[in-house]
């Protein structure tokens, strides 16, 4: 098994991917002109998909829920489904840096915990073209909640994102990529626990036993031990915030 494998072994089966939850996905919503029957919300990086979910049990809209690792999808269908939406997420195998859509032909795009692999800046640029005339980017993003973080978290960010910015540099990152910001919340602790670090650091003992003559693996299963304890110790200082926004 090599490392992304091993990765998303441990990975798959949460509920979520990151943090989040519905009624942050709800109160975006909320900030948003309803949509109606023939809108159309496309979510990028869905993931198991609990916001897609989530958009199709709050709006009348067609969803179209991309992401490039089909058992995530497999999760997607299988939860909508449950839910009785399944009719209204078209569920799309492919990548971000591919997509291949007509262009303006979405009244928003979602995007939670995602836009950070294509890079801020440039999944702002590069989505917009699908965006209708005036319609909406809704996500979520790593950002720093205070501006002088500890020297060990610092480190840590600079090896993991170092594209992380303060809630005012991304501001005028949106305003420069020709949005208009409407109004951003930061999401609170319990959407990093609940359904994504408590169920993940649960699962770890297993991995630990399972790979324990396996010093490779090992590594990938103490990382995401590390990803818990950094944020355990260090969560006053960055958090996910919900940017909502308007093609300008
Ligand atoms: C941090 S997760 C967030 C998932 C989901 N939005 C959630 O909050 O549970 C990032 C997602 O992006 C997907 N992903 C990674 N690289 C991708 C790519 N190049 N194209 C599309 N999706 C990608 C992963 O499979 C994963 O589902």
């Amino acid at each position: 098994m090599d490392d992304m494998e091993i990765f998303y072994e441990i990975q798959f089966g949460l509920p979520r991917q990151g943090p989040g939850s519905d009624e942050m996905t709800r109160r975006a919503l909320g900030l948003l002109p309803p949509f109606n029957a023939s809108s159309k919300i496309l979510d990028v990086g869905c993931g198991p998909g609990k916001q897609t979910v989530a958009l199709a049990r709050n709006t009348p809209a067609t969803i179209v829920a991309l992401d490039n690792y089909m058992p995530f999808l497999g999760q997607l269908r299988y939860h909508a489904e449950a839910k009785k939406v399944a009719d209204r997420i078209d569920i799309v195998c492919a990548s971000m840096f591919n997509m291949n859509f007509k262009p303006e032909s979405f009244d928003a795009i979602w995007s939670e915990g995602a836009i950070y692999i294509a890079g801020f800046k440039n999944g702002l640029r590069d989505w917009q073209r699908f965006l209708k005339r005036g319609g909406y980017m809704a996500l979520t993003h790593i950002t720093w909640l205070d501006s002088n973080p500890p020297d060990e978290l610092w480190r840590f960010w600079q090896e993991g994102y170092p594209e992380i910015a303060a809630l005012r540099e991304n501001s005028t990152t949106i305003a420069e990529c020709g949005y208009r910001l409407i109004d951003t919340f930061t999401l609170p602790e319990s959407t990093w626990w609940n359904e994504y670090y408590t169920p993940l650091e649960r699962k770890l003992p297993y991995f630990r036993d399972r790979y324990a003559e396996n010093p490779a693996a090992l590594a990938i299963v103490e990382s995401a031990q590390h990803e818990i304890d950094i944020y355990k110790k260090y969560s006053r200082y960055y958090g996910y915030v919900f940017y909502v926004m308007q093609k300008a």
